[in-house]
């Protein structure tokens, strides 16, 4: 059975599940738990590319369709160690994101280019990079907003706290929108999740499902938004967002997002979903400087929504 422990250097911090295989008497038959423990905290350290190369080779073939890695980063020394769950002075921790092997070469740079609109649009993201593998290839980077240091933040998705399954969601932004204003108690949370769904709208990502919206809650038990993350083109089987938008899923725009915004009394809306389409608008130059390739530059932005919609 696993057990439910506080972690944080004053007892204070998140809930983590801890299993329980410190009953060592158990195991002890069966198993070598020095062994077992040795492998486990193998740590991998080095110059970014190297310990990268070391990752793909762990997590390529079996960590699903994006294998991801916690891993400590140090921008400064542009190095990474993984393994390690408190990390030493001058690193922070970071998630990086594989590609799997059916996606396009440069899906770590047009997430990156996303990040950047994102920042246009004047959302709030936590820092994100590209690093790179001693092959050239590009992974996509972010830091861990749910860390202060080596501190952990309570966090909480929209599919966990309204125990939505994500797969056959059936969830509006209206639910996100009503979710943070509970939570916050503030008009600007509302606004925060009209920019967020102007962008998803606007930028093709259709991936927008509850367990990608999250609420942070600090040591005084005060809940906000948590950054932006997992923006980037995307769609689904069905072909609509996995959230609607005022009931609409398939072709929602700009007259949505304004019923969105009169339903909750969101003020001057207009500038919202213009500040959004006017980042979009730069896609191609900033998926350029992002290294994203030109056929993807196209592919991508012949499936925005029109901007006047
Ligand atoms: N910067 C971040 N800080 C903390 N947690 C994050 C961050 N980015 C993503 N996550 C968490 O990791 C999960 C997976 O990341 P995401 O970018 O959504 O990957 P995927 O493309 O596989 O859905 C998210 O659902 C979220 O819980
Ligand atoms: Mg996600």
């Amino acid at each position: 059975m696993d057990q439910l422990a506080y972690v944080g250097d004053n007892g204070k911090g998140a809930l983590i599940y801890r299993p329980a295989i410190n009953d060592d008497k158990r195991y002890n038959d069966r198993i070598d738990m020095d062994m077992l423990k040795s492998s486990i905290d193998e740590v991998y350290y080095g110059a970014s590319t190297d310990v990268i190369e070391e990752l793909l080779f762990l997590g390529g073939s079996s960590g699903g369709a994006r294998p991801k890695a916690n891993v400590g980063y140090s921008s400064e020394k542009d190095e990474i160690i993984h393994g390690q769950n408190i990390l030493p002075d001058g690193f922070e921790h970071w998630i990086i994101k594989f590609p799997s092997s059916s996606d396009p070469v440069d899906i770590a740079n047009i997430e990156y280019a996303y990040h950047k609109m994102a920042l246009i649009a004047k959302l709030e993201m936590s820092e994100c990079k590209l690093l790179e593998s001693k092959n050239g290839l590009q992974i996509f980077a972010t830091k861990r907003f749910d860390r202060i240091g080596n501190k952990r933040l309570h966090m909480h998705s929209m599919a966990g706290l309204t125990n939505d399954n994500f797969r056959v969601s059936s969830i509006d932004y209206g639910h996100i929108i009503d979710a943070a204003f509970e939570l916050e108690k503030s008009a600007v949370a509302r606004e925060k999740v009209l920019r967020l769904a102007a962008f998803n709208i606007y930028s093709h990502n259709r991936d927008d499902h509850s367990k990608n919206f999250s609420w942070l809650m600090d040591e005084a038990g005060k809940w906000v938004l948590s950054p932006a993350y997992d923006l980037t083109y995307s769609s689904t089987a069905i072909g609509e967002h996995s959230t609607m938008i005022s009931g609409e899923g398939a072709k929602p725009g700009r007259k949505h997002l304004l019923m969105l915004a009169k339903e909750f009394s969101i003020n001057k809306p207009e500038i919202i979903i213009e500040q959004v389409q006017e980042a979009i608008s730069l896609w191609p130059s900033i998926a350029k400087d992002c290294g994203v390739k030109q056929s993807s530059i196209k592919r991508i932005q012949s499936k925005f929504r029109n901007l006047n919609d």
